[in-house]
């Protein structure tokens, strides 16, 4: 798709449909919604005063509205897009509106569409200052975006509905400038083209995506984007000594895929400046091995990678934004099968760090690639960790399917995190993972064992297992088992794959220097 920034009055453009969004400013909750254009266009703001004026359209978020052949502008159609109350409003609201009306103009065949740029004549002063320009201009951007996608490409009947151009209009003012809202553009469209090659990585079955051909994928963007990508397997984890993962590694006809991706920034770094180390878990599929999963829901754990593809998609988004620190991307790629060969509950491996693991369900995999994949990033010269993995069932218990884990062993790593999630606008919440949670993961035979000896707080028990991997090295876990795969569509996103944690982790390392 073709995003555009024009700066011209929406009222008189040509287009087949116009979209402009409307947020409810009653101020006192019992009153009856009362909808406003997010125009200062007295045209558009006719065009809609009859309808809006019946009660019917409430300008709740994700709401929308269609006229046809309205009256006094030249467009088409006139989309009414809601975003929600007019005190909440957001770059995220702006994200999601953006998002519905492409989601609403797809089914019905059209092609190409205008947006009309939030503009603040009904809004009080202090509620403008929650939607800066270049932000809000970025988050329509990533909303546009990543609504386009559809996962259906093996459907044989698919219909390619994708939207061909999106033209923004915008006036320049002091609030806004061109400049501002181009690059809030450039970046909103670099970051969701990232998040969406993390879906489509997602979204593939199990068959296709093996360790091998999730490299081959990875080598292939870097290779298009200019990042520096080598791909080892199983000789070089044993060179490694990465014993924990190569044990998950060795139940399965498929090879498992160390995958390295690194950004230079162009001006070279003091040699005191901080080396970002992004590690990923990437199991392409996760059976248990012989701790075997229930046959119902299983087909899911293709979903199993999705930490591994989060990191792809941020670094390619890194490699294109182009921040002034150095970032290095380690995926721990293989598939957890039960054979002959598999690992056993009893089994002690001897990870790369020299840290001894008796194994105790082998379908808590993906904290031993992990184990070896944070201790590698720091022998690479990382000085902050950050991992994502759909790590822990537990954490669904624990937070749902909104919020996904926070973990961190750095009160003000989590903090910056924090803060790069918001203006991100993704939801993670934080969880304990302190030295008094420590004795669940005692062994009696080895230094530790890979599940607690508790079923109670598995997700702090699996942090807990990767804590004793990152030392004392800042480090960020992030736990998204329950937020990768969504299986109800909203009116801004097709259902499956969601691509979470790609904004917040380009968010995280754009902005930490
Ligand atoms: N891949 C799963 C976790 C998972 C669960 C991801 C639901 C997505 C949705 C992970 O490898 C796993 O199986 N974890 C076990 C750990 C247990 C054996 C300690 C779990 O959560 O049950
Ligand atoms: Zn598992
Ligand atoms: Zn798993």
């Amino acid at each position: 798709m073709d995003i555009t920034l024009l700066v011209q009055d929406a009222a008189s453009f040509q287009t087949p449909l116009l979209a402009v969004f409307a947020v409810d400013i009653a101020t006192d909750e019992a009153a009856e919604p009362h909808p406003v254009l997010l125009t200062t266009s007295d045209a558009l703001t006719d065009a809609a005063s009859r309808v809006l004026a019946t009660g019917e359209f409430k300008a709740s978020l994700g709401e929308t509205l269609l006229l046809h052949a309205p009256a006094g502008i030249r467009a088409e159609r006139l989309l009414v897009v809601g975003l929600g109350k007019a005190k909440s409003l957001t770059p995220a609201q702006a994200r999601k509106g953006a998002g519905t009306a492409l989601r609403a103009v797809k089914p019905r065949g059209i092609r190409e569409l205008a947006l009309a740029f939030p503009e603040d004549r009904a809004l009080s002063d202090e509620s403008l200052e929650n939607l800066p320009c270049q932000a809000t201009m970025r988050a329509i951007a990533e909303g546009a975006e990543l609504a386009d996608p559809d996962f259906d490409i093996y459907k044989s009947d698919r219909k390619d509905k994708a939207v061909r151009a999106l033209s923004i209009l915008a006036r320049s003012s002091e609030r806004s400038t061109r400049a501002e809202m181009e690059d809030g553009l450039r970046e909103g469209m670099i970051i969701a083209r990232a998040q969406n090659f993390t879906r489509s990585l997602v979204n593939e079955p199990g068959n296709v995506l093996t360790p091998s051909e999730l490299a081959r994928r990875t080598a292939s963007m870097c290779s298009e984007i200019g990042l520096r990508c080598e791909v080892h397997s199983t000789e070089k984890l044993e060179e490694l000594q990465m014993g924990a993962f190569l044990a998950v590694a060795q139940g399965s006809e498929q090879p498992p895929a160390l995958i390295t991706m690194t950004y230079e920034p162009t001006e070279p770094p003091a040699a005191t400046a901080p080396v970002l180390g992004l590690v990923g878990k990437g199991i392409t599929f996760d059976t248990g091995g012989i701790s075997i999963k229930p046959a119902d829901g299983m087909e899911k754990m293709k979903y199993d990678m999705a930490g591994a593809a989060a990191m792809i998609g941020a670094m390619r988004a890194i490699a294109e934004l182009k921040p002034a620190v150095k970032v290095i991307a380690v995926i721990c790629s293989a598939e957890n099968m039960p054979d002959g060969k598999a690992y056993k509950p009893g089994d002690v491996v001897t990870s790369m760090s020299g840290t001894t693991i008796e194994i105790i369900n082998t379908d808590a995999e993906g904290r031993l690639v992990l184990a070896d994949g944070l201790h590698y990033a720091k022998t690479l010269g990382c000085t902050h960790l950050i991992d994502a993995a759909t790590l822990t069932g537990a954490c669904v218990v624990a937070l749902g399917i909104l919020n996904a884990g926070l973990f961190s062993n750095s009160d003000s790593e989590a903090g910056r995190f924090q803060d790069a999630m918001r203006r991100a606008g993704e939801q993670f919440w934080r969880l304990p993972c302190t030295d008094d949670y420590r004795e669940q993961i005692k062994s009696k035979i080895a230094d530790i064992m890979n599940t607690g000896g508790t079923r109670w707080g598995g997700a702090i028990s699996a942090a807990m297992f990767l804590r004793e991997f990152v030392g004392d090295t800042p480090w960020i876990h992030l736990d998204i088992a329950g937020c990768a795969w969504d299986d109800d569509a909203k009116s801004w996103i097709a259902k499956g794959p969601t691509g979470i944690a790609v904004r917040s982790i380009v968010e995280w390392a754009t902005s930490a220097v």
